[in-house]
């Protein structure tokens, strides 16, 4: 690490917290180790040459499930049109598995299962639609709708639409089983171009035990008040890189969920919705392990939350090493939160010994409106603190009033501008709340002038 930046440091933290008996070195090696978390954009995500399948039609099979007997009327059943052409598609090399464009396709809740062939594209320019009676959805599969696992190497793009037909759904009980509409399951090195998700029952589009995933330009929409339909949901995967996605739903525009490490996101447009979330993790005592996680670049507008962890009492493991940059926020009712106390049950939940441990968490260049008053809020299990928060250039405001900061059990520490102020992270009065007016003017000249590592 450049010599000049860690002299800078030292410097500053003891001029920030003078006689505090904090651990100096920790700090600067924490800050050293998030500001230059790297996850690798492309790496083995890297598939076959030409993405376009079309400039090289020459040497690609195509497999339209139209010749399959698929109808497209949006009213009969294509789904066994969609099951012949997908072996067809999966048992031949180079193959492309075609959902032509300008018709609607009814299919119901499939599994579409590798290995393939080598470089299969799957090509979506149509929509493709659920069935919207819950009455009749497959009993069989009561929680996928287009699931597609064990692939190895596989592009799926196209300007088409996969659309849940969730309404029905949305105001059935909530203990009924809900599909989510596009799985991507145990697979590894692929790549999503292009399409949209929308108004899925549940989740609109899950990566689930994948290694090796990019999903770019992909839109998302739903309801804000269609329930459980987060947009892009990540659970037991590594190295998955989302770029350029537009989400809109009822819920977390983005959640990431145990055993999922090297996550990076950016450029991401969010709202309405939950904003963007890290968990839950720790339910019924469970553990949930995320970490390495890089958000750069994204908006938020009118969403309920805008960065945001949450765990249940009571689990085990840990989120460390995060790092989200350059975020605006509009009119957002909590820009940043950490929530150790996370409860969805209709049941209070009992405070507990154990939780999922938050550590090394970064906060750099966000800016915005809050609804809340807290627009910082990190609310820490008493027995397992939340540990080296780092704030830098923070400026977030309320057009009608002040904001604070709140923090329960949690340390860490700002430099730069801070706003509001983030003082009760190094007090050691742990219900400190620092309330601060909204008038201070940023400073003119950012830290980040002196410290500006890139990506
Ligand atoms: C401070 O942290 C360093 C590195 O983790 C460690 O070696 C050292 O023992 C710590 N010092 C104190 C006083 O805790
Ligand atoms: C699709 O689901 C409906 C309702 O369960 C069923 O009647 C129909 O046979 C299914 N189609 C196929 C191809 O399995
Ligand atoms: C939900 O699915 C599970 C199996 O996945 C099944 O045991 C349960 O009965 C289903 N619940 C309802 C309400 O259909
Ligand atoms: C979390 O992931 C680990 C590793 O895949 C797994 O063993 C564990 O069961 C998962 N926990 C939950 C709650 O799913
Ligand atoms: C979790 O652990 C606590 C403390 O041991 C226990 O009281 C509680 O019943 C457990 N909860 C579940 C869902 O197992
Ligand atoms: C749990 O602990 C937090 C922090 O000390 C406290 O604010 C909250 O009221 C407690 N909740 C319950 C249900 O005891
Ligand atoms: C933070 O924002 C400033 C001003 O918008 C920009 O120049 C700088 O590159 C940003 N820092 C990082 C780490 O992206």
């Amino acid at each position: 690490m450049d010599k000049i930046f860690f002299v800078f440091f030292v410097g500053l933290l003891i001029v920030t917290h003078g006689t505090a008996e904090r651990n100096l070195s920790d700090d600067v090696a924490i800050l050293g180790e998030l500001e230059s978390l790297n996850i690798e954009e492309e790496g083995d995500i890297e598939l076959f040459d030409s993405p376009f399948w079309t400039s090289e039609r020459g040497n690609k099979v195509l497999v339209n499930v139209d010749s399959f007997g698929a109808v497209g009327d949006g009213v009969s059943d294509d789904t066994q049109a969609f099951v012949n052409s997908w072996q067809q598609a999966c048992s031949t090399s180079k193959a492309v598995f075609l959902v032509p464009i300008g018709r609607r396709y009814l299919v119901n809740a499939t599994r579409f299962i590798g290995p393939c062939a080598d470089q299969l594209v799957v090509q979506i320019d149509g929509t493709i639609v659920a069935p919207d009676e819950p009455k009749n959805w497959d009993k069989k599969n009561p929680r996928i709708w287009l699931d597609f696992s064990k692939l190895n190497g596989v592009l799926f793009q196209g300007s088409g639409v996969i659309d849940g037909s969730g309404s029905k759904w949305w105001e059935a009980s909530c203990k009924r089983n809900k599909s989510n509409a596009l799985t991507i399951d145990s697979s590894s090195a692929i790549r999503v171009k292009g399409l949209t998700v929308q108004n899925s029952q549940q989740m609109h589009f899950v990566v689930s035990r994948c290694d090796s995933v990019r999903l770019s330009d992909i839109q998302i929409s739903s309801p804000e008040d269609s329930p459980n339909t987060d947009g892009i949901h990540i659970t037991e995967s590594t190295n998955v890189v989302l770029q350029n996605c537009k989400i809109g739903t009822g819920d977390d525009c983005i959640s990431i969920v145990n055993a999922s490490s090297n996550i990076k996101m950016k450029t991401i447009y969010c709202g309405p919705g939950h904003g963007i979330s890290i968990g839950s993790l720790g339910k019924a005592n469970s553990t949930g392990i995320v970490t390495r996680v890089v958000l750069d670049t994204a908006f938020l507008r009118e969403t309920t939350n805008g960065l945001r962890i949450k765990t249940w009492q009571g689990g085990s493991g840990y989120v460390r090493s995060v790092r989200y940059q350059n975020v605006r926020m509009e009119d957002v009712s909590n820009p940043i939160i950490i929530d150790q106390f996370y409860c969805d049950s209709p049941t209070a939940c009992q405070n507990q010994t154990e939780a999922v441990e938050i550590s090394e968490i970064m906060y750099r260049n966000i800016s915005g409106t809050s609804k809340s008053e807290r627009a910082m809020k990190f609310a820490c299990s008493d027995t397992v603190p939340c540990k080296h928060i780092i704030l830098n250039n923070i400026n977030l405001g309320k057009t009608d009033g002040t904001v604070e900061t709140y923090c329960n059990s949690a340390t860490g520490f700002g430099y730069g501008y801070v706003q509001p102020s983030a003082e009760c992270l190094t007090s050691s009065d742990k219900k400190f709340i620092i309330e601060q007016t909204n008038e201070v003017e940023p400073p003119k000249h950012s830290r980040d002038d002196i410290i500006h590592t890139e990506l």
